[in-house]
C-alpha cells in the first residue's frame, strides 16, 4: 500500500491537545545515568534572546559562543559542534579520508564501529588492555596491513588510551589516529587535555554524557584549516552560498541546544566533583565485598567519573548478568556496558578479526557491570546499591 492510500485520516488540528501531560512516577527507578538540568529560570534569558533574534541554527551567536567556551574550558585549539557524536565520528573519518581497514576496539558502543561502516571502511578488531579496557598497543601493531589507513581508539569510560604508544605506531606506519572521546569530556593526562592527542578527537554531548546538549557532539581539530574543512562537511559541503566542495550531510547543532550547553558549562566543575564523591563512596564500600572490583585506572590522570564500572569475578556468588537483573528488579537500573562485544553482533561477527579469541575483551565483557552514577544520585541510593551487592 502506498502511504497516500493509508486509510487513517489525519485528525483536525483543532482536536490536537495543546499539551499532553506526561505522568512522572512518584518513586521512579534509579537510572544508570541522568542529565543534570540547570534551574529553568536561568534558561529563560537564553530563550528570550533566541525568540527575539530568530536565529535558530546555521552557526548562530550561541553556537559560536559555545565553540569558543568549550575550546577554553577543555584547553583545545579548535572545536566544531555537531548534531551528535555519531555524526561527528562520520565527519571526522570523512575529513581524514579514512577508508580500507581501520583498527578499532570491540569494547565500545556500537556507534564507533557503525561510523566505520558508514564511510565504507572495514573495522579490524584488536584485543584490549586489562588495566584500562582500551586498545592494547601490541595488538594494534600486529594488525597493521598494507590496507590499514587509520586507528580509531576509544577512551572507554574516560580511561585515557596509551596515546604515546598509539602515536608511535601511527608514525611508523603512517596512519591517521581519530580518538572516539565520547566518554572523555574534561579528562586530562600530564596536565593537558586528552583531546589534544591524535589527528582528531570526537566528543558526544548526548543526554547520558557528563556534559550534554540533549543531543550533540563535537570534533577537536589541531588547526584552523582542519576546522574549516570539518565545518564545510558539517554544512552539506558548502564552501559559500553557491560553491560546494563535495556532497555531505547536515550535521549542525542548533541555537537552543548550544544555549543549553552554555548554561551546563557554568555547572560542569561542580557536576564532575559530585561524580567524584559518588565514585569515592562506591570505592570505599566495595573494598569489603569479595568478587567485585571497581574497574578504575591508577596513574595521574584527571578523570570525569562518567561511568562506575565494576568487574564481577568467579568469586562472587552470581555472575554479572544475574547481578544486573537483581539490581534492576530492585529499581536500580545498572547496565552491562559493553556486553555483548561489537565483534559478536550481527553485521560484524563475520569479519575475520571478529573470529579471533580476543581473550581480554571477552573476559571483561563477561564480567562488566556499570552502576548508577550521576550528579543527582543521593548517597542513600548509592548505599542501597551497595547493600544489594553486599548480599550477593
Ligand atoms: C563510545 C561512544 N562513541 C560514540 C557514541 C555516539 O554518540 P551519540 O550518541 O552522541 O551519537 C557514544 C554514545 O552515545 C559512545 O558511547
Amino acid at each position: 500500500m502506498k502511504l497516500s492510500e493509508h486509510p487513517v485520516a489525519m485528525p483536525a488540528l483543532a482536536r490536537i491537545p495543546a499539551l499532553v501531560p506526561i505522568d512522572v512516577p512518584a518513586e521512579p527507578p534509579t537510572p544508570v545515568t541522568q542529565p543534570f538540568m540547570p534551574p529553568l529560570e536561568e534558561f529563560v534569558p537564553f530563550l528570550e534572546t533566541i525568540w527575539s533574534n530568530r536565529w535558530l541554527t546555521n552557526s548562530g551567536p550561541f553556537h559560536q559562543q559555545l565553540e569558543r567556551a568549550l575550546e577554553e574550558y577543555l584547553g583545545v585549539p579548535y572545536i566544531s559542534l555537531t548534531s551528535n557524536g555519531t555524526t561527528a565520528l562520520w565527519l571526522a573519518l570523512q575529513a581524514m579520508k579514512v577508508g580500507g581497514e581501520v583498527i578499532t576496539t570491540p569494547f565500545t558502543f556500537v556507534a564507533t564501529a557503525h561510523a566505520l561502516r558508514l564511510v565504507g571502511a572495514t573495522p579490524v578488531f584488536v584485543d584490549i588492555d586489562e588495566e584500562d579496557c582500551n586498545l592494547a598497543p601490541a595488538g594494534i601493531e600486529a594488525a597493521v596491513t598494507d590496507r590499514t589507513s587509520a586507528i580509531l581508539p576509544v577512551h572507554c569510560f574516560g580511561h585515557p588510551c596509551d596515546t604515546a604508544a598509539i602515536s608511535r605506531i601511527a608514525d611508523v606506519y603512517e596512519l591517521k589516529v581519530i580518538y572516539d572521546a565520547a566518554h572523555a569530556f574534561g579528562v586530562q593526562t600530564g596536565g593537558q587535555s586528552i583531546l589534544r592527542q591524535g589527528d582528531l578527537s570526537v566528543l558526544s554531548f548526548h543526554a547520558t554524557k557528563v556534559f550534554n546538549t540533549f543531543e550533540g557532539g563535537a570534533i577537536v581539530s589541531p588547526d584552523q584549516r582542519t576546522k574549516s574543512k570539518i565545518d564545510r562537511l558539517r554544512n552539506f559541503g558548502f564552501i559559500d552560498d553557491t560553491v560546494m566542495a563535495r556532497a555531505s550531510i547536515n550535521g549542525k547543532l542548533n541555537e537552543l541546544q548550544s544555549a543549553f550547553g552554555l548554561l551546563q558549562l557554568r555547572y560542569i566543575d561542580d557536576l564532575i566533583a559530585r561524580r567524584g564523591e559518588i565514585s569515592a563512596r562506591y570505592h570505599a564500600a566495595l573494598a569489603d565485598i569479595d568478587g567485585i572490583a571497581p574497574f578504575t585506572i591508577g596513574g595521574g590522570a584527571t578523570l570525569n567519573h562518567s561511568y562506575f564500572p565494576i568487574l564481577v569475578s568467579e568469586d562472587y556468588p552470581v555472575d554479572a548478568d544475574a547481578l544486573c537483573r537483581r539490581l534492576q528488579a530492585a529499581g536500580i537500573l545498572a547496565r552491562r556496558y559493553f556486553h555483548p562485544l561489537i565483534c559478536d553482533m550481527p553485521g560484524y561477527r563475520d569479519l575475520p578479526s571478529a573470529r579471533q579469541p580476543l581473550p581480554v575483551a571477552r573476559r571483561i565483557a563477561r564480567q562488566i557491570l556499570c552502576l548508577p552514577i550521576h550528579p543527582n544520585l543521593s548517597d542513600s541510593l548509592v548505599d542501597r546499591t551497595i547493600d544489594i551487592l553486599s548480599h550477593g
